[in-house]
């Protein structure tokens, strides 16, 4: 709304802000909601992929892994019910499925490809999270620390998968063809506690 003199007038910028914090709450539904389903795909992807590894450290770590994408599946869900939304059930199946395919392939495709793709998929979660956290912060929601909790344990992951394939000989291929690198070390970083809760049973909708 324009005031007299071509300004915004007060009543305008109110409008606005509360047009744009409708919109941001309504995006950040939308993307709690396909980290809620991304989780679940990546649950299931790890518990196949950690039963695939050799080396007992690996596996051990990886089904660290995939007890903490089931917390931060739950701490979505419970966000998502504190802002009165739920999972979309369609998304969530198709998520489920994608899991337990990339999970299957753990088993053919060698170890290198399991292991740069969940460093790639890590690095979108936290992205994904960081934005989220930003929402929250506009919004004045109470979900900060949960949301930067969950981002800092992802960005522990992204860089526990990028040292696994950092000076892997199929390395620069798959940064050309995909994109990601591994994240540089940081020695100075000291990893957050994992927080390990037992999975729940294989379904969606948790
Ligand atoms: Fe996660
Ligand atoms: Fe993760």
């Amino acid at each position: 709304m324009l005031a007299d003199g071509g300004g915004v007038s007060e009543d305008g910028a109110a409008e606005d802000g509360a047009a744009g914090d409708a919109a941001a709450r309504v995006a950040l539904v939308r993307m709690l909601q396909d980290a809620h389903a991304g989780e679940l795909a990546a649950a299931y992807a790890y518990r196949a992929h950690w039963r695939s590894l050799r080396r007992p450290a690996e596996r051990e770590e990886v089904r660290r892994i995939e007890a903490s994408e089931w917390h931060h599946r739950a701490e979505v869900r419970s966000i998502l019910d504190g802002l009165g939304a739920r999972p979309r059930l369609r998304h969530e199946l198709v998520m489920g499925v994608t899991g337990r395919v990339l999970g299957s392939l753990c088993f053919v495709t060698g170890w290198f490809g399991p292991m740069y793709a969940a460093g790639r998929l890590e690095g979108m979660n936290v992205s994904q999270y960081l934005t989220a956290r930003e929402a929250a912060v506009r919004l004045g929601l109470p979900y900060v620390d949960r949301l930067d909790a969950m981002r800092v344990e992802e960005d522990r992951h992204e860089r526990w998968f990028g040292d696994r394939v950092r000076g892997h000989p199929l390395l620069p291929l798959a940064r050309r063809v995909l994109g990601w690198s591994p994240p540089e070390p940081d020695a100075a970083t000291e990893p957050p506690p994992v927080v390990v809760t037992p999975p729940p049973r294989a379904g969606v909708g948790a």
